[in-house]
């Protein structure tokens, strides 16, 4: 894009900011959306506790609750005493009423291949799993961690899991053995199931091999059982591995599902905190489900000839809540893209909408940034008529990349859904609702139904207008039920900082027609293309390197990515700084985390800026590298050395 053409592009939106322009939903999707009538929010703010009761009895219960919800502040338990089955939810359900052959899956593999795969399909891959994993040993309870490329088989490992009672602990498939190995250990994991490899840009991760090098210091896992999906020779250490296509074609063809106490496990997800060790995102069965299968119809609106493609991946939350359980609860019929959206084209996203008639998009700010840096040619030679809704995730969205969104993507026609959500929540909390709600460009607009987000003051102080914390004042059925293992951790990071309300960790703003802003993160934790990464992470993962003596990191604005990592570093005595540093210590980090953590930036340093305390004047580091005046410096120790980092840091940009 031209200079000039992105400064008119930005005029534009600036006008339609000042003018507060509203998108309002036409006619046509107001009258054919799942939820039309605002008095939605009066119903459930009237009762919450009846109105989510409500939406959980549109779930299929082996057992119905005693008492919608048990709330020991920060401890809550939902549907008390009821009993249900996730994968029964998501298929067998169906089944009994008619849809066994309606599509589920429309995969479509890096290369080109494809599968398609009914709720049938799904139903038979799912139960000869579950009975597999049953005959390998794994109870009820059992961990199971899931380190696989976006293959139907992700599915229905999580499914088999749900199905049996294991808990799943899925871990992204771009993680390091590392990341990996620590994630399996704090689950205890007793099998990992995973592939040969799979495809990114053309290229094949070795995820067997990744695994073996994680498992070798697991000494929980018993088996590891690996799906063949590129073909290649690997490794297979006897009596461990084994193939998971020579056990599942043998199996039984069906297995019971497992009566689940409504607060019974589901899953465990690691997520970044501020320390350097990930927390384990403990979800449970009844709310969860609840949660997931109420939003997907209301956020998405997904009706029985819909198809809907959420690109994320199924390593993170959204790929649980809005490829598996929600949509999936919803016997709803979903594209999954294995692999990269410029492979072999920078195209190869709009191919997909056009091949398969997807109607309802859902993507991350980050993709679509990208998607503008790469020019409107590319989604302008293919068909997007089919599209009817947009959606979003994982980051402040810019209005400038909405507004791009909504015109050549959605060509003025489809509503675009901001949603702002969690892993520790579950499901989406605030978002609009498309039939309902007037749109604002990088507005995520109101919580939803049920849903009690507001923005405090320092003080815990609710406000109708300004600044401040979001902060949610109510339990909701999707919520975290804790981390893993660590309950003071999780009193810690999300009780503590208000009395009474939970703390998410993101700054927002309120306007004062109540729409609700996103300012991004107040702690350390930084959104590189949507992927949360604590700066204490990568700073653990750079003083691993020998060559380091002590770093600091910060997440800097990055334009496509919405922050870019920048780290300080000051090296041991003997090491020189220089390119060749810079380069092994990037390649270090991605090694130690996985690739999202690569740094973008290094400097090199002799000091790092410290309070009298000792503590890193992480604020300050931002400053500098953004560019910016720098803040408060009176609480340094010795002022000049941030002085000299900043000179030093002008020159070599
Ligand atoms: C953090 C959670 C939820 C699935 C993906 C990320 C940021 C997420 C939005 C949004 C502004 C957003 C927040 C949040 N975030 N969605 N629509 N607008 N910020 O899950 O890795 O748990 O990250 O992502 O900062 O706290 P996650």
């Amino acid at each position: 894009m031209t200079k000039q053409a992105n400064q008119t592009k930005r005029e534009t939106v600036n006008v339609l900011l000042e003018e507060n322009r509203l998108f309002v939903p036409s006619d046509e999707f107001k009258r054919n959306a799942l939820i039309r009538d605002e008095s939605i929010y009066e119903e459930a703010a009237q009762n919450r506790e009846a109105f989510w009761a409500k939406w959980a009895s549109e779930l299929d219960w082996f057992q119905k609750w005693d008492k919608v919800l048990d709330w020991q502040l920060p401890f809550a338990k939902w549907f008390v005493g009821g009993k249900l089955n996730a994968s029964y939810n998501c298929l067998d359900r169906h089944i009994k009423k008619g849809l066994g052959n309606k599509t589920a899956i429309l995969w479509e593999g890096e290369p080109g291949d494809s599968r398609k795969l009914t709720y049938e399909d799904v139903y038979r891959s799912v139960n000869k799993l579950a009975n597999v994993l049953k005959g390998l040993g794994v109870a009820k309870g059992d961990r199971v961690a899931i380190y696989l490329p976006m293959i139907p088989e992700a599915v229905f490992a999580m499914l088999a899991c749900a199905r049996i009672g294991a808990v799943h602990t899925v871990v992204f498939g771009g993680f390091s053995a590392d990341s990996l190995k620590e994630r399996v250990r704090d689950a205890q994991a007793k099998l990992i199931i995973t592939a040969d490899g799979g495809y990114r840009r053309g290229k094949v991760l070795p995820l067997k091999e990744t695994a073996d090098q994680a498992a070798a210091e697991c000494p929980t896992i018993k088996h590891i059982l690996v799906v063949r999906r590129t073909g290649q020779n690997i490794p297979m250490q006897s009596g461990r591995d084994l193939w998971y296509h020579e056990f599942v074609d043998k199996a039984q063809d069906y297995c019971e599902p497992e009566p689940m106490d409504a607060e019974d496990m589901l899953y465990i997800l690691y997520t970044s905190g501020t320390t350097g060790k990930p927390k384990g995102i403990v979800h449970t069965t009844g709310g969860y489900m609840t949660g997931v299968y109420a939003t997907t119809r209301w956020v998405f609106d997904i009706k029985p000839e819909d198809i809907f493609w959420c690109t994320a991946d199924i390593g993170w939350v959204t790929g649980h809540s809005y490829i598996v359980y929600g949509p999936m609860a919803n016997a709803a019929t979903q594209i999954m893209y294995e692999g990269s959206p410029d492979y072999p084209e920078r195209d190869r996203f709009w191919k997909i909408i056009e091949k398969y008639k997807v109607t309802i998009f859902y993507t991350a700010p980050t993709a679509i940034r990208t998607f503008m840096r790469w020019g409107t040619q590319w989604p302008d030679g293919c068909d997007l008529s089919s599209l009817r809704l947009l959606g979003s995730v994982g980051e402040p969205i810019n209005p400038e990349a909405w507004v791009w969104y909504h015109k050549h993507i959605g060509k003025d026609r489809c509503p675009v859904v901001d949603t702002w959500w969690q892993t520790e929540t579950g499901c989406i909390l605030i978002s609009p609702l498309p039939g309902v709600t007037a749109l604002k460009p990088g507005s995520a607009t109101k919580p939803l139904p049920g849903v009690e987000a507001v923005v405090v003051t320092e003080e815990g102080k609710t406000i109708k207008e300004g600044g401040g914390y979001l902060a949610i004042k109510s339990p909701w059925p999707s919520m975290l039920r804790g981390i893993y293992g660590d309950d003071e951790r999780y009193k810690k990071t999300y009780w503590s900082r208000f009395k009474d309300a939970y703390f998410t960790g993101d700054g927002a703003k309120i306007d004062a027609d109540g729409y609700l802003w996103l300012l991004g993160r107040v702690d350390d934790i930084m959104l590189v293309a949507g992927h949360n990464i604590s700066t204490m992470e990568v700073e653990s993962a750079l003083v691993d390197n020998p060559s380091v003596a002590e770093s600091a990191v910060v997440g800097i604005t990055d334009e496509i990515k919405g922050q870019a990592i920048a780290a300080f570093v000051i090296l041991k005595e003997g090491n020189k700084p220089g390119e060749k540093m810079d380069e092994t210590l990037k390649g270090h980090v991605a090694k130690k985390i996985g690739a999202i953590a690569r740094p973008q930036k290094i400097i090199f340093t002799a000091e790092l800026p410290k309070t009298r305390s000792g503590k890193i004047m992480r604020r300050l580091l931002r400053d500098i590298a953004e560019g910016r005046a720098l803040g408060d410096v009176t609480t340094l120790a010795d002022a000049h050395v941030i002085e000299a980092l900043k000179e030093k840091y002008q020159e070599e940009a």
